[in-house]
């Protein structure tokens, strides 16, 4: 919303326009009159200055007050009356209804500084889980991702008791210390958010009580994010009552940038940076070597697929990575973990698999004429689990922003208990239904995901721990002295031709 003075500098405006015209009704007799009683140039220049001292510095100020009445009473709905009808009877045009160039100008500059400052509004395609506490729900059918952060739950302990300072957070007596911020990015609806959040809070307290601090702790204040079409009711409905933290939502891409600068002590993220924020144009395009038909997604796709899919992760974790080193403090900390593929022998069945046995099951569905072949042409899973190799390289590329302090493979099989066919479809479906919904209708999913259970029925490798190849890096990354980037402008400049080596546009 505009807050400028829209409405005094019309006026002031106005009582411009309208002074030059009384002095020239005015002066037009009063100079008739002088030059008939044969006044000298002098003595005709006073006599203006007379009539204007006169006449004109009284009207403005009369003029003035009544505007000001009009703009500060408006209970003095008469005098505005009064000045509409003069104005009209003037024909003049009331300048709330018609801005003068010079303020539509200046309107259009105080527009455009707004627009700069304006936190950028990203265009990401959104893919939230399945919301509400149905049977089908994410919150009903995490347990697995639950158990990935149970699994780093020794990690984040002790990455907090080793880098988390509770000093830096102590600022003498101070009653009115800043709160700890910590943002959990892709949080979804819960419950394993809260445990995540349970985990570091606690490790935070006891960091404080370690160091005999245990009665300064600030107030902790934990940002929970995700796309602006999660389902933040049902997470905020089930928020934990018995709990250290105030909790505020944050919705949008943990693209782009969502907090204000160095505002941030912790970044958790879980589960969430495999996820693309947008599918690579090309796989669609059918002019492209890279259009991904009768497939939803790269695995068993040609090489041009899976190089489309990697560019875009390249992307989002370059903008990620960006968006997160102007946020934290320095010192800062962020503890992600996300799946990646871990294939090495040929025995080994790759994660990505799982979408190569749903895709078979829609082009199954068209072949019968429940759904038509385009429709599955256009659909792809924007998933990726990238390799270790990969997500180093990315990781290297930033090390002017953050220093990798520690990255560590969990392996899955010793996170989770690998599930019955039933829970291991319903895991898939809270996460797809809705991209299946929005792309299919609601009307294929019951008929998918039966189907969809067949197939793992007759692929059992696909649950089989020993085989399936997909594991969870734990990395902890501390930010750099960001304080220093963020107040030297060449250093800003450095990191961001920096991340462009990455092989993203954001310069
Ligand atoms: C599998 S869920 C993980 C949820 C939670 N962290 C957990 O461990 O249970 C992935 C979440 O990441 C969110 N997500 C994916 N891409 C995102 C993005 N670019 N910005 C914000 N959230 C995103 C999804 O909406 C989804 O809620």
């Amino acid at each position: 919303m505009y807050t400028g003075e829209f409405l005094p500098k019309s006026w002031v405006d106005l009582k411009i326009e309208k002074g030059h015209r009384v002095l020239y009704l005015l002066n037009v007799p009063v100079l008739r009159f002088s030059y008939i009683f044969g006044a000298s140039r002098l003595k005709r220049s006073l006599i203006i200055l007379f009539t204007y001292a006169l006449f004109c510095i009284p009207g403005f100020l009369l003029h003035h007050t009544m505007t000001s009445l009009m703009i500060n009473h408006p209970i003095n709905f008469m005098a505005s009356s009064v000045i509409r009808t003069l104005s009209q009877s003037q024909r003049m045009q009331l300048p709330m209804l018609r801005p003068t160039r010079m303020h539509a100008l200046s309107i259009k500059s105080d527009l455009e500084i707004m627009r700069q400052q304006m936190v950028v509004v990203d265009d990401d395609e959104s893919y939230a889980m399945k919301g509400g506490e149905g049977p089908h729900s994410y919150a009903k059918n995490s347990i697995i991702q639950k158990g990935l952060i149970d699994g780093s739950k020794r990690l984040i302990q002790e990455a907090i008791s080793q880098s988390f300072d509770p000093k830096e957070h102590i600022h003498g007596n101070d009653e009115s210390s800043t709160p700890i911020c910590i943002a959990d990015l892709g949080c979804s609806t819960g419950p394993n958010t809260f445990f995540a959040m349970q985990t570091i809070t606690e490790a935070i307290q006891l960091q404080f009580q370690s160091h005999g601090l245990a009665s300064q702790i600030p107030d902790i204040q934990v940002l929970f994010n995700d796309q602006v079409s999660n389902d933040f009711n049902t997470l905020f409905k089930n928020l934990p009552q018995q709990r250290i933290y105030y909790a505020t939502a944050v919705p949008g891409s943990f693209c782009g940038r969502l907090f204000p600068k160095q505002t941030l002590h912790l970044v958790h993220s879980s589960a969430a940076l495999c996820w693309l924020s947008k599918l690579p144009n090309e796989i669609t395009d059918s002019d492209s070597s890279a259009c991904n038909k009768g497939r939803i997604h790269y695995t068993d796709a040609p090489k041009e697929v899976a190089d489309a899919y990697a560019t875009q992760y390249r992307k989002d974790m370059g903008n990620f990575l960006h968006a997160r080193a102007q946020e934290l403090v320095g010192n800062g900390l962020m503890l992600l973990q996300f799946p990646v593929s871990n294939v090495v022998l040929d025995s080994d069945v790759d994660p990505a698999k799982v979408f190569e046995l749903i895709g078979t099951c829609l082009v199954d569905m068209a072949k019968v004429g429940v759904i038509s072949e385009e429709k599955v042409d256009s659909f792809n899973v924007p998933l990726i689990y990238p390799s270790v190799k990969a997500v180093k390289e990315i990781l290297r590329g930033c090390d002017e922003c953050f220093s990798i302090e520690w990255m560590e493979i969990l392996e899955f099989k010793n996170m989770v208990s690998l599930p019955t066919v039933q829970i291991f479809v319903s895991w898939f479906r809270a996460a797809l239904q809705g991209m299946i919904e929005k792309h299919f209708g609601a009307e294929i999913v019951d008929e998918l995901f039966e189907r969809f259970a067949e197939k793992v029925k007759e692929f059992p490798d696909i649950m089989d721990k020993d085989k399936l190849k997909l594991d969870v890096l734990f990395e902890k990354e501390q930010a750099k002295a960001i304080g220093c980037v963020i107040q030297c402008e060449h250093h800003q400049i450095e990191r961001n031709c920096l991340l462009l080596n990455l092989g993203f546009d954001c310069c």
